[in-house]
């Protein structure tokens, strides 16, 4: 296989982590996306000492701040032409603090806007045969459309739930929008895998994190994603299934995207 750019958000750890290496250890050039300085570079420095080839770069972006999405899209178009992979991997499930400078609530702007702003400043780099690899989960519930432009705060795993439906919700729209391609693909990567997310949302060790890195290098690069578009992946049944039902419901999605557009008006 031909090396190919992949941008990887949330590559300091957990999923992302062992995912960045797989695709180093394959020759891949990575893309590290970080929020923190130090880990980042951290990661950089142990990453670069495994064999395989793959090249390195690395961004810093706290994907809570639209300004900060804004500027990692401009950075990586800067430097790249073209681009055969985002994983838009980065996430968040609990938080010191949910609301956002902007009185969002932190799992909506991280998991659902800051992808979706990211995979359009990028469509012009992805071009037709592009793919974008969005991670959801099992955890999916109606999106509460008023909550998402900023209401109340919200429960941990109801904002979350509500995010990761959300993120189905774009793929498929965008999905649709763009026939040709890229690829757009939402990915269920494995239900309590070992990562910090899991340890400090459920207080277990969790499945091995690998079960999470194989899918997305899977839905990334392997032909049994090439017609992938618009569809979900469930990896805890291990094939393309049907998402909670308002995943596959156009009126809902068409409600969903509105909504998300008028929050994005504001904060970009
Ligand atoms: N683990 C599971 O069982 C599971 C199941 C379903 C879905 N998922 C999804 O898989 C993805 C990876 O999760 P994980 O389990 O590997 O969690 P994790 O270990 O907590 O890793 C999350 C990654 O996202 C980054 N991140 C968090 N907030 C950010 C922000 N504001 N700006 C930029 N980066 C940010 C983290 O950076 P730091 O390193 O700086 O914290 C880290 O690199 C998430 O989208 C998650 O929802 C996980």
């Amino acid at each position: 296989m031909t090396a190919k750019t992949i941008l990887l958000t949330g590559a300091t750890d957990g999923i992302g982590l062992a995912t960045a290496k797989m695709l180093l250890e394959q020759g891949h050039t990575v893309l590290l996306h970080g929020r923190n300085a130090a880990k980042l570079d951290t990661v950089v420095n142990d990453l670069s000492t495994l064999s395989g080839g793959g090249h390195i770069e690395s961004y810093l972006a706290d994907l809570s701040n639209m300004a900060d999405v804004e500027a990692l899209a401009k950075a990586v178009t800067e430097k790249h032409k073209s681009l055969d992979v985002l994983i838009n991997n980065a996430g968040v499930l609990k938080a010191p603090e949910t609301t956002t400078a902007e009185g969002l609530d932190i799992r909506f702007v991280v998991n659902t806007l800051a992808p979706y702003w990211l995979t359009k400043r990028l469509m012009p780099l992805l071009g037709t045969r592009g793919r974008v690899v969005n991670l959801s989960s099992a955890a999916q519930a109606p999106v509460d459309v008023k909550a998402m432009a900023g209401g109340a705060p919200m429960d941990d795993m109801a904002a979350y739930s509500q995010s990761k439906l959300a993120i189905i919700m774009w793929s498929r729209a965008m999905a649709l929008a763009n026939p040709n391609g890229p690829m757009v693909v939402a990915v269920n990567p494995g239900s309590l895998l070992a990562s910090k997310m899991v340890k400090e949302g459920f207080g277990i060790a969790g499945n091995d994190i690998n079960i999470g890195a194989d899918i997305l290098v899977r839905a990334a690069l392997s032909d049994e994603f090439a017609a992938a578009s618009g569809k979900y992946f469930d990896n805890d049944a291990g094939q393309f299934a049907p998402p909670h039902p308002d995943g596959i419901n156009d009126a809902k999605i068409a409600e969903v995207m509105s909504a998300i557009d008028a929050v994005l008006v504001d904060i970009v």
